[in-house]
């Protein structure tokens, strides 16, 4: 059974808007103001339509609708995967008690916290993102941008449905706030620390996509877990839209390190810059500074909130139902990384409970290395001897125990002294920077692309890359 989206509704939804007519209210009176943030904050190259996909249903098959939008028209909707009328609670002391529907008194306010937290993410990235269709290498890869940025902001409507929905005044309050806090602002900036970071070009904009969406999906993972049904369902749904984004950042880098290879083969030289391409070591001093941003996104190493979550069976871990134990762990220790007494990068044993932060930095850093393999390959076949590689866990952090040191992508600890005197032969430098915006001219015309960077291998929706993917105003 798949339910179908009723469009002659202002909001589309498949929650039953229609039965709440408070709650309708409460949404249709935040519309305005959600249009007006996408107005000021939101993309600022003029269009006059866009080849988007628009989610029209939950179902397996046929999810999503494609076709040519004015974006400012586009359907964001509230959509929450089909519920499961016998699910019950994966984990934590409640594991096996049926599914909440509503939110339990006792966990009000942690779950509006983490549902704000999340929500705060989908609009910065937005944000963040909004001058990059100035510079698009291409039609296609314009399209992708626009179609990462509306479903970022249907992600908004999602969280926001939630908090209106099952928060009450409070709810609407942070449904307010959310529009109010902007990336990068000195007065109200947005809640985590990456998401204030500038995506100034599309080397950092295909870096964000592949590691700090890939955050995404593993928050999702983890909140899709929760005892409280509505947010397991919706969680669930995004995740579907999350796939595609981090597919642009996947196969944006993958392009990037093609067209670099063919550069050096061609030029027989590793500085592929008076070629206009971006040369290797600074794709990894890019790669670096994402990834040791996005680390930090999960937190601390240990954390007694986070255990007081997992306990309340608020937020789970990744992939919760297929791990062998007991789903409680209160018993259980695992590994975290840690600074070792003489001063070197190490791990200790810790409450399995406290370390659930570890546990799921640990799947990121895994699937983040699936990336850098599929990069290496393509670098293999292009017959270049050059690798890209992920940083330690030490390099370059802002939270937890390596925020108070400074250590080498190999992990080797520096003084602050000397950190700062060689950080521009790991973090990006202002030269490269320089050239890589350098690199940042529009190229607007079907079927053509700017030189820094290979075409798709296919187009979008089974179209192909010489497609008008967009009309420009
Ligand atoms: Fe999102
Ligand atoms: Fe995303």
């Amino acid at each position: 059974m798949t339910t179908t989206i009723d469009y002659s509704e202002k909001i589309p939804n498949n929650v039953d808007l229609k039965q709440d007519r408070r709650l309708q209210r409460a949404l249709e009176s935040w519309q305005p103001n959600f249009l007006q943030w996408w107005k000021t904050m939101g993309p600022t190259l003029p269009t006059r339509d866009v080849y988007l996909r628009t989610a029209v249903n939950v179902g397996h098959q046929g999810w999503a609708h494609f076709g040519h939008v004015a974006m400012e028209d586009y359907r964001w909707g509230i959509f929450l995967a089909e519920r499961d009328g016998e699910r019950r609670i994966p984990f934590g002391v409640h594991k096996g008690e049926p599914a909440w529907q509503v939110v339990p008194g006792e966990y009000r306010a942690e779950l509006r916290r983490l549902i704000v937290v999340q929500g705060d993410t989908e609009p910065a990235s937005v944000e963040q993102q909004r001058n990059l269709g100035l510079t698009a290498p291409s039609l296609y890869d314009l399209r992708n941008l626009f179609q990462v940025n509306v479903e970022e902001g249907r992600h908004l409507w999602a969280m926001v449905y939630l908090l209106h929905a099952y928060f009450g005044r409070e709810g609407r309050e942070e449904a307010e706030e959310l529009l109010h806090r902007n990336s990068g602002s000195a007065e109200a900036p947005r809640i985590l620390g990456a998401f204030n970071e500038e995506t100034p070009d599309w080397l950092s904009f295909f870096m964000f996509t592949y590691f700090t969406d890939r955050d995404g999906k593993f928050q999702l993972g983890t909140l899709k877990e929760s005892g409280f049904d509505p947010l397991s369902r919706t969680c669930e749904f995004m995740l579907k839209e999350e796939a595609h984004h981090m597919f642009v950042g996947t196969t944006g880098v993958d392009r990037v390190v093609e067209r670099t290879a063919a550069l050096m083969r061609e030029h027989d030289t590793d500085d592929v810059r008076r070629f206009g391409g971006i040369p290797l070591d600074v794709v990894q001093r890019y790669l670096n500074f994402h990834f040791s941003v996005s680390l930090d996104l999960f937190g601390s190493e240990t954390s007694t909130n986070v255990a007081n979550y997992y306990s309340a069976g608020l937020k789970g871990r990744w992939g919760e139902e297929s791990r062998p134990d007991d789903h409680l762990l209160t018993d259980d220790v695992i590994l975290v990384d840690a600074v070792r007494p003489d001063g070197t990068v190490g791990q200790v044993e810790a409450p399995a409970l406290v370390g659930l932060n570890s546990d799921l930095r640990r799947e990121y850093v895994a699937d983040c290395q699936n990336g850098v393999n599929r990069w290496n390959r393509i670098l293999e076949a292009a017959g270049v001897p050059q690798r890209l590689q992920l940083p330690s866990v030490a390099f370059n952090r802002r939270v937890g125990v390596f925020a108070d040191l400074e250590a080498t992508p190999d992990g080797q600890v520096l003084s602050a002294a000397e950190w700062q005197r060689r950080r521009h032969e790991w973090l990006p430098s202002p030269a490269d920077k320089d050239h890589v915006r350098s690199l940042m001219v529009p190229v607007y015309e079907e079927g053509k692309i700017a030189p820094w960077l290979a075409p798709p291998k296919k187009g979008i929706n089974g179209q192909p890359f010489e497609f008008d993917y967009v009309h420009l105003a």
